[in-house]
C-alpha cells in the first residue's frame, strides 16, 4: 500500500508525523480523524462546516480552492492565507512531507 508520510500540528503546537495511504481515496480531515486528532469534520467532507480547517504550512502546490470552499473559509475565524478546509485536500503522493496545522475552534 503506497503510504506518505504528512506531518500534522495540533493546537497545543506539538507536531506529529502520521502516515496516510493514497490509495483509499481519503481527504486530508479523513487522515486527520483517523489519528484521533481533535478535528470535526461536522458536515463530512461537503464543504459546510469549516470544522475541519487547517493551516498548510508548506510551499508545495494544492488543488486549487473551489467556489465552495473559498465561500465556506471566508466564514471561518481566525482565517489566514494558508487556510484551507482539510476535506477539500485529497490524499495523493503530492501531499508527501507537508506539513499542516489544525486551526483553533
Ligand atoms: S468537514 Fe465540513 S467543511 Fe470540511
Amino acid at each position: 500500500m503506497p503510504d506518505i508520510n504528512i506531518t500534522i500540528i495540533d493546537r497545543d503546537k506539538k507536531a506529529h508525523q502520521i502516515s496516510v495511504p493514497t490509495d483509499m481515496n481519503m481527504n486530508l480531515m479523513e487522515a486527520c480523524k483517523s489519528y484521533d486528532f481533535p478535528i470535526e469534520g461536522i458536515c463530512g467532507g461537503m464543504a459546510m462546516c469549516a470544522s475541519c480547517h487547517v493551516y498548510v504550512n508548506s510551499n508545495q502546490l494544492l488543488n486549487n480552492i473551489s467556489q465552495d470552499e473559498q465561500a465556506m473559509l471566508s466564514e471561518a475565524f481566525h482565517l489566514k492565507d494558508s487556510s484551507r478546509l482539510g476535506c477539500q485536500i485529497q490524499i495523493s503522493s503530492k501531499l508527501d512531507g507537508m506539513i499542516f496545522e489544525i486551526a483553533p475552534e
